[in-house]
This record gives structure tokens, sequence and C-alpha cells, in this order.
């Protein structure tokens, strides 16, 4: 968002469900994208992608219902403000934004839409459906994927650098620099339970899962690993 008024103090702009949801979010790729050769890791892989969706999808509700600086019309800017922005960051007056700044906006939105488009090819891949080479567009896809991760990485140490400002640690804690006005009210606590509840309910298999043809949730995936063993995996084909 662009500031009219000066970044005075340390505010709350992210609500603990926003921050929840980023950090879960990078485990469940980061974790997906390592277990994606392996046979032995194929439950997990199925789980931690089925993870990384849902959560993008309530990430999707929350942009329309949550707090000030998650709505996605306080941050998603067309191509002007994107261009302004970067501009501003090699001027002497870099603009600052108290949410995300209009070209990491993109970076995100890319980041979401990606994330869905790989989850989505993926359940059809498992469940047999759709054209014979879904798989290698599901894996084009997680390339772009770690592709867009890497720019966003890089536009988050970018920023930081350029604001004098540390964005991952805002992440952690919520608190960023900002005028006093536009703080959240609240960190939203209870929504951030159901949202670890919700996966935890995934993870159990506690929590009915559609688009899985089965999910026993970490049983499963506890009791198959040593029997894959067992046949001589050895965990990285
Ligand atoms: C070590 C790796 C990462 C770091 C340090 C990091 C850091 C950050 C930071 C600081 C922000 C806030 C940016 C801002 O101030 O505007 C952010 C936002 C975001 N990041 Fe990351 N990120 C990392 C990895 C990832 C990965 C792997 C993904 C996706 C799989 C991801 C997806 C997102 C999304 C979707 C947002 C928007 C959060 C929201 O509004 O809900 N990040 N990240």
């Amino acid at each position: 968002m662009h500031d009219t008024t000066p970044a005075t103090s340390r505010i709350l702009v992210w609500d603990l469900p926003v921050r929840l949801f980023h950090w879960m979010l990078a485990i469940s790729f980061a974790g997906a994208w390592v277990t994606a050769d392996s046979e032995r890791w194929r439950d997990t892989h199925i789980l931690l992608g089925y993870t990384a969706g849902v959560l993008v999808m309530l990430r999707v509700v929350w942009g329309l219902v949550g707090t000030r600086h998650a709505r996605f019309t306080s941050f998603v800017r067309g191509p002007r403000r994107v261009i302004a922005y970067l501009r501003s960051l090699v001027s002497d007056r870099p603009e600052h934004a108290t949410g995300h700044n209009p070209a990491g906006a993109w970076a995100i939105i890319a980041l979401l839409a990606l994330t869905l488009a790989i989850v989505a090819t993926g359940l059809a891949v498992e469940a047999d459906a759709g054209p014979k080479n879904l798989d290698d567009v599901h894996e084009a896809l997680a390339t772009a994927m770690l592709v867009v991760v890497g720019i966003h990485v890089a536009g988050v140490v970018l920023g930081s650098l350029v604001h004098r400002e540390n964005l991952v640690r805002a992440m952690i804690t919520g608190r960023k620099l900002g005028a006093p006005g536009e703080a959240i009210g609240s960190p939203r606590r209870l929504v951030a339970v159901a949202l670890v509840a919700l996966v935890v309910g995934v993870w159990t298999g506690v929590l009915p899962t559609p688009g899985l043809p089965t999910n026993e949730g970490l049983t499963a995936i506890t009791a198959k690993a040593p029997q894959a063993r067992h046949h001589g995996d050895s965990g990285n084909d």
C-alpha cells in the first residue's frame, strides 16, 4: 500500500493466521520438493502438497475477509503502481509499504496461483485423470514455482536492505514500520488455532480429505517407511 503517512513506529501488520500460513506453506513446498523423486516418501509428498493446497485456499478466503493488510484489495495494484514502486527503489526516496509492496504482491499472487495449479495437477496424476503428460506439466509448474520463490526471497532481501527493515523478522513477529493508525487491532489468535487444527486434522487423517484417494495420515506414512526400506529402497529413487 502506498503510504501517505510516515512510517513512524513498529506496528502489528501481519496477523497470526498470515504468519502461520506463510511458514507452513514454505515448509510444505520445501518438503514436497525434496520428497518429489522418492517412491518411499510418496505419501509424505502427496500430503505436503495437499497441505499446501488447503493452506492456499484458506489464504484466498482470508484475503477476502481477513485483517486490513491481509486483504488482496489492500496490496494488489496495477502495472503503473508496480513500475512506480520499482523506480522509487533506485531513487533517493524509496517508497515504503506498510503491507506488501506492489511488486512483491505479484510474486505472492504467482506463488498462490502456482501452488493451486501444482496441487490440482498432482491430484489429477494421482487419480490417473487428465492427459498422459500431466506429470511433466506438474513438474514444470513446480520448477516455475522454485524460480518464483527465488525471486520472492531475493525481493525480500532487497526490500529489507533498501528500507533498512528486517522483513523476515516482520513475518515472524507480525510487526513492521508504519503509522500507528495503520496497525491491525488483533492478531486473530482464534483463527490461527483453527488453521493449525485443520492442518493437524489433515495430517492425522482425522479430517476428510476430498480429492485424495485415501488418507490415513501419519499412521500410514510411518508404517510404510520401514517396509519400503525392507524391500531395498534406499529412499533416493
Ligand atoms: C526462506 C524462505 C522465505 C523467506 C525468508 C520468506 C519471507 C517472506 C516475507 C518477509 C514476506 C513478507 C513480504 C513483505 O513484507 O511484503 C513473505 C510473504 C509471502 N511469502 Fe515468503 N518467504 C520464504 C519462502 C516462501 C516460500 C517457499 C513460499 C511459497 C511456497 C512463500 C510464499 C509467500 C507468500 C504467499 C507470501 C504472502 C504472505 C501473505 O500475505 O499471506 N515464501 N515471505
